[in-house]
Formats: C-alpha cells, structure tokens, sequence
C-alpha cells in the first residue's frame, strides 16, 4: 500500500478573469457587438485618420504594469475608442488606400468561430475539418484562376508569406540540393527576376531565403508600369554569361503603386524558353478572376507555376489571409517536408505543417469559404466591377477638372497627377489627410510623384466619391 500523502494540496479554481463562467462570457460578449457595431457607425461618418492624441495615450499606456487586474468590460470599453480614434480607418467609405479592405462580414463572422473553437491547423490529424476545408478553397480559387485539377497550395500570412513560398519552391526546383546545401549548391549566384514596380517584399524574401538582395534583379519597366520583356529577355541572358544561375521570373498582376498588369504571356514564354519557374503576383488584382466580365486582364495566370492571391486585399477578408497558388500540389512539400516524431499527422501534400513555411496555424481559410459561400463568385463580381466603375467615374470627374491620370490599369487604382497651378501631390495629400474626410496617399510611379487613389470599400457611395473630390480639388 503506498503512503497518504502528507500535504493535502488544494489547487485553486481556474481564474475567473482568464476563464469568466459561460453566462458572464454571453453578457460581455453582447456588450462587445453592441459597441462594436456602434463603434463603426461612428467610424463612417467621423475622421478617416487618427485623431487620438499620442502623447497622452503613451501616458495612459505607462500606467498599465499589469500589476492591479482592472475589470475586462472596463478594458475593453477602454479598447474601443483607442482603435476609434487610434487608427487609419480601412472600415471608412472614403478609405481610398493601400489594398487593405475593410472587411466582409462573413470573414468577421469566421473570425468569431475561428476564436472560439481556436483549432491548429498544422495537423490533418487535429483539424481534418478545417484542413479538409481549406484544400477545397484553395482548389476551387487555383481551378477558377486556370491552374490544373492536379494544383493546390494553401493559406498564408498574407502576400508576403506567399511569395517567399514561391522564391523556395522555385530554388528547391532549380537545384535538388538546394534543401540541404543552401545557395551553396549552385555553381553561380541564383538570381530572379521582377520589375522595378514589383512589390518590395521581393527584396526582403531574397533576403529571407539566403540568397541576398542583390539576387532580385529589378527589371526595368516600358514606361507605362509594365515590365519589359527586352529588358527581362537581356537581364537573364547577360546574368547566364557571367555565371548567374537565374531560377524565377515574377510577373506582377496589379503592382502595388499602380495597379499595372505584367505582360503575363510573354513573361510565361520566357520562363518556358529559359526553364524558369513562373510565379503571378496576383495579390491584389487575382480577385479578378472572380468577374467573368473583367477577368480576361489576366490572361496568362493559368500558365504560372505558382501565383499569390491575397484573400485579404480584394477578397475583402480579415487581415491577414494570404493565399499562395501552386500548378502542381505536391511541391510545397519538397521544401517544407519535415519529421517530428510528436506530430500526430505525417501526409505529404496535406498535412499544412510539412507543407507551409508555418508549423501552428489558424483556421484562416474559413473567412474566404464563408464569403464565397454566402456571396458566390457572382457577390464577389459586383464587389469588384463596382470598384472599377468607382474609379473609372473618379477619373472622369479629375480629368474634366484638368486632372491627368497617368497609369492606365484596368483594375479600380488610379495614380493621379493635379494641374501645375494646384500644387504638388506630396502638399495635396498631407491637407486630404489633414482634413480626416479621406484617405488616399503619395506614390512614385514611373519615376514621378503621384496621389494614389484605391477603391477598396464595398459600401463607398456616390456622395463619398463626391466628398472625395472636393477634398482633392479643394483650393
Ligand atoms: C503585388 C503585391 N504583392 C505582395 C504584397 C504583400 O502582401 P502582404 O502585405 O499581404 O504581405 C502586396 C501588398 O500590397 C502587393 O501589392
């Protein structure tokens, strides 16, 4: 018989703060929609910038040393105004910004399901719904993108996350020891190639991956925001003659600036010519694909190796859900493959954590599921063409008033240059800012100052376009 033991030890209960009971947790969570929801009324028709004062909110910030618990529903009546007034809104219908959305409430809602249930997603074995799930939507965007029944891919961080996927896969394919050796293993310095307008994640993922920054070669552009095949054409054969091993041609549809579409055919011939991996930066503008009206700018997608499509930018999903696209499903785990003999789940091309630069993951792609599934291709059409139509009515009314648009994209981004007499973009968009009545910003494109106007709002009505325009032209 072994012995009582001596201390009867009692553990205390879990702490309530952490863990409220269920009928607490229903109250504070009503409370939490009711304010939320009022909380965006204000939004839309208050400042679209930060209004909130920062050196008193530092102060404020100081005195939390988490040594005195404070009440959660106190807290988070603290929280809602800090994010009210703390923050450039993207939820504001005269948002005309970077390619941040503000939200469909379907995404919202998975995020509430995805909180709760808090699967991980790296497993087959922990999460086969989720999992399961995920692989359909990704299949079901790759196949509406042109990519083959054999493609897959999965969710990411954000475009990002994707695109460094991409630098991987096409380096692992490039040399079989790349896995092993590193950038060691090729006999020159491994380079790629995108434009000078591409997305400047590029340069930090050539970092990322060992090859150094120098390894993406920025190729010049036509002068219309487009790549130059000659230009790319030259870049890879001059690089092959002085020992450069060239591994991957990013062609961007949609730069970030301006919204442009590489010449996505014949970047595809050239990487066929020169056996190169062909990766679509499609992070804004592969939404696309949604519109069969509209989709055709994206001809050559179907012909990419691998393609990023952020469901966070014109998906309109929560941030951050990135999505990386790839022609045959089973190459993500030539890179990512991994033993760990305390996972409970070893599937090539299924488990996310032998197939995806995360291991824990959350359930990510329920937002783009529910938002598909309860708007269908078609609700994701209209978001899109209106969008278009939005920026193409701005564009009328800015040239009507001497205004030049120099880009010419087809998607809903318009770069925007005012008459000499009106002043200099960088002066009007610090008194746009200013004013709180919208949001829109400073680029180069092509070598010049621009104002970049982006319609990403669902809901931006016909007065917002108006308010929009009397803040721009205003003297
Ligand atoms: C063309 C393009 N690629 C990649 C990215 C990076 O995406 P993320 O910010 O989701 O990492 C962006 C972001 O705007 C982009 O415009």
């Amino acid at each position: 018989m072994s012995a009582a033991p001596t201390h009867a030890t009692v553990i205390p209960a879990p702490s309530e703060a952490l863990f409220p009971p269920a009928a607490e947790r229903e109250r504070i969570d009503d409370h939490l929609t009711r304010e939320l929801a009022r909380a965006q009324e204000r939004v839309a028709a208050g400042s679209a910038t930060p209004t909130l004062p920062m050196d008193a909110f530092r102060r404020e910030l100081a005195g939390f040393d988490f040594t005195v618990p404070r009440p959660l529903p106190q807290l988070l009546d603290w929280c809602i105004p800090v994010l009210e007034h703390g923050v450039v809104h993207l939820t504001h219908p005269r948002y005309f910004g970077l390619f941040n959305p503000a939200p469909s409430f379907p995404a919202q809602c998975a995020d509430r399901i995805v909180g709760s249930f808090n699967p991980q997603v790296a497993s087959s074995a922990t999460s086969p719904a989720a999992v399961a799930l995920e692989a359909h939507v990704i299949r079901m965007v790759g196949q509406r993108a042109g990519l083959p029944a054999q493609s897959g891919g999965h969710f990411t961080s954000g475009g990002s996350e994707a695109n460094y996927t991409a630098l991987l896969c096409a380096l692992t394919q490039a040399h079989p020891q790349f896995a092993t050796e590193g950038a060691r293993a090729f006999p020159g310095p491994p380079t790629f190639y995108t434009s000078k307008e591409c997305h400047r994640s590029w340069v930090k993922i050539a970092h990322q991956a060992g090859i150094g920054r120098s390894a993406a070669r920025l190729v010049a552009t036509d002068g219309s925001g487009r790549m130059s095949t000659t230009a790319l054409a030259a870049a890879i054969t001059a690089d092959r003659a002085r020992g450069c091993v060239p591994v991957l041609i990013v062609a961007s549809a949609g730069t970030t600036n301006a919204g442009m579409i590489d010449p996505l055919v014949e970047c595809a011939e050239l990487a066929q010519q020169h056996g190169l991996w062909y990766h679509v930066d499609a992070a804004w503008g592969g939404a696309m694909i949604a519109s069969e009206k509209l989709r055709g700018v994206l001809a050559g997608l179907e012909r990419a190796d691998s393609a990023t499509i952020d469901a966070h930018k014109w998906f309109a999903t929560t941030m951050g859900c990135g999505m990386f696209l790839v022609r045959d499903a089973r190459t993500p785990s030539t890179v990512f493959q991994v033993e760990a003999s305390y996972m409970p789940s070893r599937e090539m091309s299924v488990d996310p954590y032998m197939n995806s630069a995360q291991w824990s993951r959350r359930f990510l792609g329920l937002r783009l599921f529910l938002s598909l599934a309860s708007a269908g291709w078609a609700g994701h059409a209209a978001h899109i063409e209106r969008a278009v139509a939005q920026a193409a009515r701005i564009r009328e009314s800015l040239e009507g008033r001497g205004w030049s648009v120099v880009n010419d994209s087809p998607l809903a981004v318009l770069a925007v240059v005012p008459p000499p007499a009106r002043g200099e973009p960088r002066t009007i968009v610090e008194r746009v800012l200013k004013s709180g009545r919208a949001w829109v910003s400073l680029a180069r494109f092509e070598e010049r100052d621009v104002i970049r106007i982006c319609v990403t709002h669902g809901e931006t009505s016909e007065e917002d376009l108006s308010i929009l325009l009397e803040a721009l032209t205003r003297v």
